[in-house]
């Protein structure tokens, strides 16, 4: 009897540990915003000489929110607060000025520095499970690897007014609507990854030309590939089914519109099919970006 008991504590005790491991393996870590920067910047995504995401977060003023706390009016709002400490050491001006600062270490990777202050994953989540391209590409996937998307009421948090800050410093209060605009760091969506490197880079998955895709070929296999590529055209840049129809050889609006459900729910419950559009939008980015570079 005492044998069972003393086997079922280890098994217990096995199956706990297993599960702590898998819990902490999943949970997501602060990887700094250079890592974002390498999609996120310039050359990066899709397009070459528009704002991209980084630049317009360094020339925001959080990207020296951490700075700011050497200034002398810190000092003073530290004093005011009852803070004791240096403001870069004290987690209370942290939690505002920067990124994880309630965090532990191990919840940080080596590639992330408090000193960039509010950074993309303040606002939008710690990034090492979403920042796979095959799941940033799919927002489905990134909001389940921990993506988030900020409201004006995530902003808060840290905007509500401060007796001890509007003391010192006596600036005015913010218009927070204004502040969002201020700050909006868009990707721009038309037609920017080019049309003949998608439907180049489709037909050659599906070993057919992009003849066959822009034809008037009816089979199967040549259809499949037709509604991926106008799938595609939908999500990544954004086109009207009429834009897509056209491209795609002059297909009726009707037929792009049921190309796009269709594929989008077959992908949903066949993971090859899911696979091979996630594929394919990695391709047609990566091959962007050599471009670009
Ligand atoms: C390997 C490249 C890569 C890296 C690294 C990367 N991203 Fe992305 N990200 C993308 C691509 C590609 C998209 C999709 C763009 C599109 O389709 O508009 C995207 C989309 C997003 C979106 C919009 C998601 C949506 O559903 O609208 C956010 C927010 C985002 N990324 C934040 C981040 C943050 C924060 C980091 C760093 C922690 C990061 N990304 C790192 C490539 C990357
Ligand atoms: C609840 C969030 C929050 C906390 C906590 C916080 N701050 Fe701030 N701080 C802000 C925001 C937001 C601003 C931007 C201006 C404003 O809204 O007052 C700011 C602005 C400042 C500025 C002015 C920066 C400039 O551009 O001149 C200083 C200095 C500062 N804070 C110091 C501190 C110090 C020191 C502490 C800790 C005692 C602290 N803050 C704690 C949110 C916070
Ligand atoms: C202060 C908070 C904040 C910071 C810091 C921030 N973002 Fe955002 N981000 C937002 C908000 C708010 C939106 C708009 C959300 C929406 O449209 O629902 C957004 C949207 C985005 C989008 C989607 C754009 C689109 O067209 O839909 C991307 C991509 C993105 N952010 C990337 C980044 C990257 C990369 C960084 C760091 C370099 C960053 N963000 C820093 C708040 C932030
Ligand atoms: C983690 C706390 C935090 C969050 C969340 C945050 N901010 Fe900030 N924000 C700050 C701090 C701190 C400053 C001041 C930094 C400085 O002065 O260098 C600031 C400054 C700003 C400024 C510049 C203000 C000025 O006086 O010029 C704007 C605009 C702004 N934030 C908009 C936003 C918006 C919009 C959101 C939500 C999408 C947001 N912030 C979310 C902490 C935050």
């Amino acid at each position: 009897m005492r044998r069972y008991l003393i086997l079922t504590l280890i098994i217990i005790v096995l199956a706990g540990a297993l599960w702590a491991a898998e819990g902490q393996r999943k949970h997501p870590v602060y990887v700094g915003v250079k890592v974002c920067a390498n999609c996120h910047q310039g050359k990066g995504i899709r397009h070459d000489d528009l704002p991209d995401q980084f630049s317009r977060w360094l020339a925001s003023k959080h990207a020296t929110a951490y700075a700011v706390l050497a200034k002398p009016e810190a000092k003073k709002i530290a004093k005011l607060s009852g803070i004791p400490q240096e403001p870069q050491e004290s987690p209370m001006c942290l939690g505002c000025h920067a990124t994880g600062a309630h965090s532990e270490a191990w919840e940080k990777d080596q590639t992330f520095f408090t000193e960039d202050g509010v950074q993309c994953e303040k606002c939008h989540g710690p990034g090492s499970e979403y920042i796979d391209i095959a799941i940033m590409m799919d927002s489905e996937a990134a909001m389940k690897a921990g993506l988030m998307m900020p409201t004006l009421q995530d902003c808060m948090g840290c905007h509500q007014v401060k007796g001890s800050h509007v003391a010192v410093h006596k600036l005015p209060k913010l218009d927070m609507e204004k502040a969002l605009k201020d700050i909006a760091h868009p990707t721009p969506g038309i037609a920017e990854v080019n049309q003949q490197a998608l439907l180049d880079t489709v037909a050659s998955n599906f070993n057919l030309t992009t003849e066959d895709l822009i034809g008037r070929r009816r089979d199967s296999d040549v259809a499949r590939a037709r509604q991926v590529a106008m799938y595609i055209l939908k999500k990544q840049n954004n086109c009207s089914l009429t834009e897509i129809g056209a491209i795609l050889g002059g297909r009726s609006p009707s037929t792009v519109s049921h190309a796009c459900e269709k594929i989008a729910l077959d992908a949903k419950n066949n993971p090859i099919l899911k696979r091979k559009v996630q594929h394919i939008q990695k391709k047609i980015y990566t091959r962007q970006k050599d471009k670009a570079t």
